[in-house]
């Protein structure tokens, strides 16, 4: 039997033979004794890359995303959000677990306008929460990828700066973001104060994120890491992995985004239902007209393993270890199962 196509999710890559080999070799110390060189030369390198003054590495994107909320709050406090927002919906309840946030949605879903804020701030009274916070996500996973237009990204951030709130950026695939916008991962990080981003997704690192931030406040969030759970020790074994993927990989997403759009038409050609201009990155969300779970059974049955996304609504994520021919495969499988 041959090997499922695997779209689940950009996570399930495998680390290269020379991800691998950088891993073994690297030099390593007690992190939380702050003696490991890799991960210091990691963290200096993605602050860098963002054009920020600090870094602080992290196990995963949600505990980055979940630091950078609590750095902008206190307990009670409202943080708008994007409507699907990962730190809402995929973040096992933390926000308001974890650190006491109420999270308002705004917009229809994904990516929205100052225009769509406006109506959502100044809530002052003492009887309202208090906002200290706007979150916003890019790519928008929810939203099937979509890059947030940088324009409305700043005029967001600007307004919600105007009523003294903070903003944070769950930059997960902010690479991807960079590579299908082409601007630079500077110039999209520009507008927001703390930003997560993510080794382990496209870039093919078996574990790791980063909380890029102001450098005075990565006491603080070191401090918040180590009461999540997320102070490790020889952690450059990790962070070796992770400067490997910012060496090699980063240009190998936009290949990611082409076999994206190949899934996106051949699925709307099969007669699955989707707009396959909307597959700006490497996610495919896809309607299959019948219930998840059944129709999943069935994908699974003809080799492709994919993940539900809401009712009748399927994701597809292409990644760096799934080639054209996969894709053509996967296409092929799947064709039988469109709806009537
Ligand atoms: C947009 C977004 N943010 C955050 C995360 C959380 O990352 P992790 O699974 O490493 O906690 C994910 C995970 O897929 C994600 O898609």
């Amino acid at each position: 039997m041959t090997a499922p196509i695997d779209l689940r999710s950009d996570t399930v890559t495998r680390p290269t033979p020379a991800m691998r080999r950088a891993m073994a070799e690297a030099e390593v110390g007690d992190d939380v004794y702050g003696e490991d060189p890799t991960v210091r030369a990691l963290e200096e390198r993605v602050a860098a890359l963002l054009g920020k003054d600090a870094a602080l590495f992290v196990p995963s994107g949600t505990q980055g995303n979940q630091i950078g909320l609590a750095l902008h709050t206190r307990p009670g406090d409202e943080v708008l959000v994007t409507r699907g927002a990962h730190v809402a919906l995929y973040e096992s309840g933390a926000a308001p677990a974890l650190s006491g946030l109420q999270l308002t949605p705004v917009g229809a879903g994904g990516p929205f306008d100052a225009e769509a804020l406006r109506p959502e701030l100044g809530r002052t009274a003492f009887y309202q929460a208090r906002q200290s916070l706007l979150a916003l996500e890019n790519t928008h996973n929810h939203a099937g990828g979509l890059v947030f237009p940088q324009e409305e990204l700043a005029a967001c951030a600007a307004l919600a700066r105007e009523h003294a709130l903070g903003v944070h950026l769950d930059g997960a695939r902010l690479w991807n973001a960079a590579a299908a916008s082409g601007r630079s991962l500077a110039e999209l990080a520009a507008p927001a104060d703390t930003i997560s981003v993510c080794f382990s997704k496209g870039l093919g690192a078996p574990v790791g994120s980063a909380l890029v931030l102001p450098a005075e406040w990565r006491d603080e969030a070191i401090r918040l890491r180590r009461r999540l759970g997320g102070a490790m020790r020889q952690a450059g074994i990790l962070a070796a992995a992770a400067l490997h993927a910012l060496e090699h990989h980063l240009g190998d997403l936009e290949a990611d985004h082409r076999r994206a759009r190949r899934l996106a038409e051949g699925l709307a050609e099969a007669g699955y239902d989707l707009d396959p201009t909307r597959t700006e990155t490497n996610i495919v969300v896809f309607g299959v007209g019948a219930p998840n779970a059944e129709w999943l059974a069935r994908a699974t049955e003809a080799g492709v393993l994919l993940g539900g996304m809401g009712p009748g609504r399927i994701r597809a994520v292409t990644h760096r270890d799934l080639d054209d021919d996969a894709i053509d495969a996967a296409l092929r499988a799947l064709a039988p199962l469109a709806p009537a």
